[in-house]
């Protein structure tokens, strides 16, 4: 190099970090052929309790901010030809799990979507009697349903308890008109009010609310003033989740294009805010973005070291296996991850060929399993013990390049290190996603960990 050849300078380039619903992400998934994942059903257990998720990809009306798979039907006659086909693949997945004589047995069942509360209350009891004939629901099983309020009903929250649904996750969002406005979101509090009495006086006393920050047109006041809502109508849990804005996904994000995006620093405060007040009203908080009362579910599993990190979050279920339904559902199994064909036209026409529409998904080995549990205890406990994490996996594991940022981060007081273990103090724990990459072996590990911390996005 001669003296006068100019150095450019590093240009550290934002990047989005995993939210680890999964591990690995789905960003992973390659081409699977339904026929691996038909081998893996049959081959699971008859003793071990599995969850099941259903997703109903279908809403009224489209939420700008929405980054969901979801399609707007203005009838419900698609809504009925796709619970046509969604209970063919009932059938089918029921048939294969079963032929070991035994119905598989579920802890946990999930709606999502999409809006599950589209489904008419006829249709809906329809649906679980279905799966109660296909797989034996543990009489303890935690039952969950998706709610748009918008398209909720006291009839079909009277369907929900007659079939056993004990949880209810009101989507949210913000109390503050302005911002309902911005988002093409609205509902009242009313609204709101009136759902939760359905709820309520049905026995269905488990409710989540969804809240998001970092949207168009919040502030820290309109922040304060929906968390002061929300406290009102005492939900056990809240999910409190940062806006991901990914116009080149989801270019209906555009229409929100006019209005200005809260920074980075704007949007940790908001968050800040938000947990600050919400722990004031008796919330306690729990891993990156969820809080409950005490006497929830979820602080309890967490109490017991029973706490999970999977596609909805956080989770008490003590399952590990996880069937999929419905187009674009992941499910999680001992050989690995499955994804339904996200193309509803895909997924309708190998079901009525009586086939598995599974698509894409992902082999996963020992240590992918491994690493999927330093990397949930992090996202759970904000602490692990990477070696001892091996050892139970019966993996000799020298950890020597996570180390090396490990010690950075110890020097930086982002963890503090207790023998083989690891806590993010409280000045790393709004690095939690970007910590926990450093462990991610599909993650490049091309940036300085520290500056991984403080310049990717957590989005
Ligand atoms: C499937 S929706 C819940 C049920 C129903 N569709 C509703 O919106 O009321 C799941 C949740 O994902 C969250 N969500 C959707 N798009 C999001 C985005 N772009 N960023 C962050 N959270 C998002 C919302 O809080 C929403 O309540
Ligand atoms: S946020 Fe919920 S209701 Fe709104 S479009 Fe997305 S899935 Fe549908």
């Amino acid at each position: 190099m001669t003296v006068n050849q100019k150095i450019s300078p590093v240009v550290i380039k934002p990047r989005r970090l995993p939210r680890y619903t999964s591990y690995p992400t789905a960003l992973e998934f390659q081409d699977l052929e339904p026929g691996v994942y038909g081998e893996w059903l049959a081959d699971l257990p008859d003793d071990q309790p599995i969850s099941l998720y259903f997703h109903i990809p279908f809403c009224e009306k489209l939420c700008w901010f929405c980054g969901c798979f979801t399609k707007i039907s203005n009838s419900y006659e698609p809504v009925e030809r796709y619970l046509d086909i969604l209970r063919k693949e009932i059938n089918l997945i029921g048939g294969i799990t079963s032929q070991k004589k035994n119905k598989k047995k579920i802890s946990h069942i999930h709606f999502g979507g999409g809006s599950p509360t589209i489904i008419s209350a006829d249709s809906f009891l329809d649906l679980m009697s279905l799966v109660r004939d296909n797989f034996d629901i543990l009489p303890d099983a935690e039952i969950a349903v998706e709610v748009d309020p918008r398209t909720c009903s006291e009839d079909k929250v009277k369907a929900y308890a007659m079939s056993g649904v004990n949880r209810a996750s009101l989507g949210i969002q913000d109390f503050n008109i302005h911002v309902q406005e911005a988002i093409n979101r609205i509902q009242s509090e009313e609204l709101i009010a009136d759902n939760l009495s359905w709820f309520r006086r049905a026995g269905i006393t488990n409710i989540n609310f969804d809240l998001i920050y970092g949207m168009p047109r919040q502030t820290l006041e309109t922040i304060e003033e929906t968390v002061a809502k929300t406290h009102e109508f005492k939900p056990s849990r809240i999910a409190l989740f940062g806006y991901a804005h990914v116009p080149w996904m989801k270019k209906h994000q555009q229409m929100m294009d006019k209005h200005h995006l809260p920074e980075q620093l704007e949007r940790q405060a908001m968050f800040n805010l938000a947990s600050e007040k919400l722990q004031e009203f008796g919330y306690q908080a729990i891993g990156l973005d969820h809080f409950a009362l005490p006497g929830d579910s979820l602080l309890a599993a967490r109490e017991q070291g029973r706490m999970k990190r999977n596609f909805q979050g956080y989770s008490a279920d003590p399952a590990t296996t996880l069937i999929g339904f419905g187009a674009s559902a992941i499910g999680s199994l001992p050989g690995g991850y499955a994804q339904n064909s996200p193309d509803l036209r895909a997924y309708s026409e190998a079901l009525d060929k009586g086939e598995i529409p599974v698509r894409r998904g992902l082999k996963i080995d020992a240590t992918d399993l491994m690493i999927r549990e330093i990397i949930s205890n992090l996202m759970s406990y904000f602490a692990v013990d990477p070696w001892a994490v091996a050892e139970k996996h019966g993996l000799d594991h020298d950890f020597r390049r996570e180390k090396a940022d490990l010690d950075k981060l110890v020097a930086v007081g982002y963890l503090q290190q207790m023998g083989t273990s690891y806590q993010i103090t409280e000045a790393g724990q709004p690095y939690l996603r970007a910590i926990a990459t450093l462990f991610d072996a599909y993650f490049p590990q091309d940036s300085d960990i520290i500056d991984r911390c403080v310049h990717e996005s957590e989005g």
